[in-house]
């Protein structure tokens, strides 16, 4: 065992047997508190013509000698006299030491008493930063609890979030693991598992706490106990051949390959430790060389450290005699042994940590004085300011300059917190072990409380050996990360470092790892497919530049050129029969609203504006009314012109002929006022879309929902009147058939607009709209190329039946003269098809003055029809 892990153990106040021999580590920190000393004489910078000296005195481990040598140091005599001070020479003005935190609490507790500063360079124990209870002391060993806080950020910046700990059952255990649970809940990590560790272990407890370890997911373990009573569980740990395990030690957790078997030792491969800092000291080393019994005279170690060294007996007076003496199988000393010759690892000098907190200590004390003396305080310490001779220090004012000092050592600045606690700076350490089973222990990073958040740790990964299994830095999560567009929910139960990743919502997005809550896109964004980021929407509507709306606006144009031409021809040729048909007037009027139709369809594209909405249904409303009610209009001339030329009928004195002309202004002046109220009221506006996710919709909103029914309905109603008007009367045998195509034009217009209903619904945004351009586009050729197109086809290709002849003998037949004639005929079977009886019928005749008279009596006698006279 080195003197290193004893001393920690010693901490726990099991101190071995062996411990109360010399010890060599011990002996270090005196030969540094010797050399600082040495050093700061020489140095004209501090304390010029002033020598500093010092005395050891020592504890031997025993809390009631280093009491009663800490009662004569204060009463200046052998046989303390508490509370007085019997001797010439002045007051101590500061104590260094003692190392071991049980033996400083009761010196640093009577010091307090007597406020003389006392700087310890080890006693880490929590209640010494307490400065009710020991108001003057102070340390250059960061607490216990600055580990407590140093761990939890190292395994942040590894990212490992899931570790177990395993931890010593005594105050420093319990204590500082139940601190490092906290900080590292705090940190955002979890505890898979807190294992005590008892001193005195038992078989069952240390199956327990390995079986808990190879149960365990996490690939990190703390450990928060001295090395010493761990190695059990090391043992058990590489018996069971348990793997990928990497362990992470506190300072107190120092290994060295003696304390266990080869392979628990070579599984230890990659651990990682924290360790108080240490820079080198230069001269140090030389300083320890040169020691030697005869010239340090004055150390009352020496000859015992070269009796423990060498292995041999240092006699007073040493005059070359007989090497042996008395039965002792001890060696005589020579005096020529050399100090650089000894076994290295017996002084360690690379590894010095506490030594050098002990140089620290005696340089605090030294700048303290140096301020004191030459009237040197720090800014704001204006009340101490004051000089003093050598002769007067008093110890209160050196307990103020302590409490003040601040001082550079290489690169690390030095001073005490209001605690007496110095900046927690640790050295992070790797244990490299090779094959063979030497080692190399390698600092890889450091750990610095007074780096700015988040920069306390740097590592140079690099240079770390992990554990064979791992080529890289190893994980240790409960759940992997959650990556841009996900986000954590957790499962119930479990510690909050468990948790599955589920994608963010609609319209969420995240674009970072780990995420609980996904953030909402702006209004005129959503998220892209990964949900990392947000995207603009596009903007929709039906414009003209894409093919959709190009194409409708095309044909609209297409369309309304084609009406215009016809309505040229007609004009064109409106002395021909075929256009007088029918009432010329109300077919020009005709051509002219669908004419009007198929440009208002180019209201439905383009970008919404305020103005094109409220044009937009309005206007196919009264257009498409005018023209409905133009060809109910027509329809109407036809029955109209049947009945009237029965003499009898009673249509033909209140209807008369002009019926047509006044009910195509009043049909649409009922539309025009159900237009005008919605425009008056509640008129059509342009709004914003915003419920699908990916664009943002510019559309027309109806602004009154009833009034837009109201529209469409009254549209309907008319549609439907003509439709039936047209359908009752489509076999009366007008110019053309004309009631024949207006009823399939109407058929047409009516089926167009009824499959629009369920298309027109099911569609959202542009669609909808290319929908309803499209009913507009399709009912108004409909309309256009019934009526029209086989007027169009006979006045341009077929001009010799566009005579009065042919239109009023359909037939061919050559007529010269036509009588219409009130006559009564006997209908025998063969005439009457449908009768069996003979029945008397009285038709209207047109009787021609023509050879073929009879065929044509029986002709129109069977189709019961008759002609207008033209
Ligand atoms: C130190 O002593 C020397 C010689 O006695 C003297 O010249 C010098 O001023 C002293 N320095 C201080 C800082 O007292
Ligand atoms: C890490 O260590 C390697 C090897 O010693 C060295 O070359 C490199 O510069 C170090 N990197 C940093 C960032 O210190
Ligand atoms: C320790 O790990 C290093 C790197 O993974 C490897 O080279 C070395 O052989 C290991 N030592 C033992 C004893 O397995
Ligand atoms: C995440 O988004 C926020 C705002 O949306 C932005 O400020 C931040 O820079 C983004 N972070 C990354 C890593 O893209």
């Amino acid at each position: 065992m080195t003197g290193q892990i004893q001393l920690q153990q010693l901490e726990n106040n099991a101190v071995p047997d062996g411990l109360l021999w010399f010890q060599v580590r011990s002996y270090r920190e005196v030969l540094a508190v010797a050399f600082a000393v040495h050093e700061i004489n020489e140095n004209p910078g501090i304390l010029p013509n002033i020598t500093l000296g010092f005395k050891i005195l020592d504890s031997c481990l025993s809390t009631r000698l280093a009491m009663a040598n800490t009662l004569s140091l204060l009463s200046g005599i052998e046989d303390p006299v508490p509370s007085y001070h019997c001797s010439s020479e002045p007051i101590v003005p500061g104590v260094v030491g003692e190392s071991f935190s049980d033996i400083t609490i009761p010196i640093a507790w009577l010091l307090g008493v007597y406020k003389i500063p006392q700087i310890s360079y080890g006693s880490s124990n929590v209640i010494l930063s307490n400065k009710y209870l020991f108001p003057s002391f102070f340390r250059t060993v960061p607490p216990d609890s600055a580990e407590a806080g140093a761990i939890p950020r190292l395994l942040k910046h590894f990212g490992w979030t899931w570790v177990g700990i395993i931890a010593s059952d005594n105050d420093y255990g319990v204590q500082g693991s139940q601190r490092l649970q906290t900080e590292i809940e705090r940190s955002g990590g979890c505890v898979e598992f807190l294992e005590r560790v008892p001193i005195y272990q038992t078989k069952e407890r240390v199956t327990q706490i390995v079986e808990m370890i190879k149960r365990s997911t996490a690939h990190i373990i703390v450990i928060y106990c001295h090395v010493g009573f761990i190695v059990p569980v090391f043992e058990e740990v590489a018996k069971r051949n348990i793997h990928g395990k990497v362990w992470l030690g506190t300072t107190s957790f120092i290994i060295t390959p003696d304390l266990f078997t080869k392979d628990t030792w070579l599984s230890l491969n990659g651990t990682l430790a924290l360790a108080l800092h240490v820079v080198e000291i230069p001269g140090f080393k030389e300083f320890v060389h040169s020691i030697h019994p005869l010239t340090s005279t004055d150390d009352i170690f020496i000859k015992s450290f070269w009796e423990k060294a060498f292995e041999c007996k240092w006699i007073e007076n040493n005059t070359n005699q007989n090497n042996t003496e008395g039965g002792s199988d001890k060696l005589f000393c020579t005096g020529q042994e050399k100090v650089d010759q000894l076994d290295f690892a017996l002084f360690e000098l690379d590894n010095l940590r506490y030594t050098y907190n002990a140089y620290q200590a005696v340089y605090a004390f030294a700048y303290a004085l140096h301020n004191l003396v030459s009237c040197r305080g720090d800014a704001g310490l204006s009340s101490i300011r004051t000089c003093v001779s050598t002769n007067e220090i008093q110890p209160q004012q050196v307990l103020e300059h302590v409490r003040n000092v601040h001082f550079l050592t290489g690169s690390d600045e030095y001073f005490f917190d209001e605690n007496g606690d110095p900046p927690a700076i640790y050295d992070i350490l790797n244990w490299q072990i090779f094959p063979n089973g030497s080692y190399t222990c390698t600092t890889v990073g450091k750990f610095d409380y007074t780096a700015p958040q988040g920069q306390e740790v740097t590592v140079n990964r690099s240079i770390i050996v992990w554990n064979s299994i791992y080529s890289t830095v190893p994980e240790s999560a409960c759940s992997t990360s959650c990556t841009p567009g996900f986000r954590r929910t957790f499962k119930e139960g479990q510690p909050i470092c468990c948790f599955d990743c589920i994608p963010c919502p609609d319209g969420e997005i995240t674009n970072q790892t780990d995420t609980i809550c996904c953030q909402k896109c702006p209004d005129d964004q959503w998220p892209n497919e990964k949900r990392d980021t947000c995207i603009p929407r596009t903007i929709e509507f039906l414009s003209y530049e894409e093919p959709l709306g190009f194409v409708l606006s095309a044909i609209s144009a297409f369309c309304s050129l084609v009406t215009v031409s016809i309505l040229g021809i007609f004009l064109k040729y409106k002395d021909t029969p075929i256009v007088k048909a029918n009432n010329r007037e109300l077919s020009y009027l005709l051509l002219l609203s669908l004419v009007l139709c198929f440009l208002c369809s180019l209201l439905f594209i383009g970008y919404p504006m305020k103005v094109k909405c409220m044009l937009r249904q309005t206007a196919f409303g009264v257009i498409f009314s005018l023209c409905v009610s133009c060809i109910l209009a027509k329809t109407i001339t036809v029955v109209v012109a049947f009945h009237a030329t029965k003499p009898s009928s009673k249509l033909k004195k209140w209807v008369g002929t002009k019926t047509s002309y006044y009910l195509v202004p009043l049909c649409s002046v009922i539309q025009l006022i159900i237009c005008l109220v919605w425009l008056c009221t509640a008129p059509p506006f342009s709004s914003i879309n915003t419920e699908s996710a990916k664009t943002i919709i510019i559309q027309c909103s109806e602004g009154s929902v009833k009034l837009f029914y109201g529209m469409m309905g009254y549209l309907g109603f008319l549609a439907c009147v003509s439709f039936i008007v047209a359908f009752l009367a489509r076999n009366l045998p007008d110019s053309f058939n004309e009631t024949k195509y207006i009823t399939f034009s109407l058929l047409v217009f009516v089926s167009v607009w009824i499959s629009f209903i369920p298309a027109y619904l099911s569609t959202q945004g542009k669609y909808m709209l290319a929908v309803e351009v499209f009913a507009i586009l399709a009912s108004s050729t409909g309309l256009l190329s019934c009526i029209f197109f086989p007027k169009v086809y006979i006045i341009l290709l077929k001009p010799e039946r566009n005579t009065k002849d042919v239109l009023l003998g359909k037939r061919g037949i050559k007529q010269t003269k036509m009588i219409m004639e009130e006559k009564t005929f006997l209908l025998t079977p063969e005439i009457s098809r449908n009768s069996h009886q003979n029945k008397s019928c009285q038709c209207y005749v047109l009787r021609y003055v023509d050879q073929n008279v009879i065929s044509s009596y029986l002709l129109y006698l069977t189709t019961k029809s008759t002609f207008r006279e033209k």
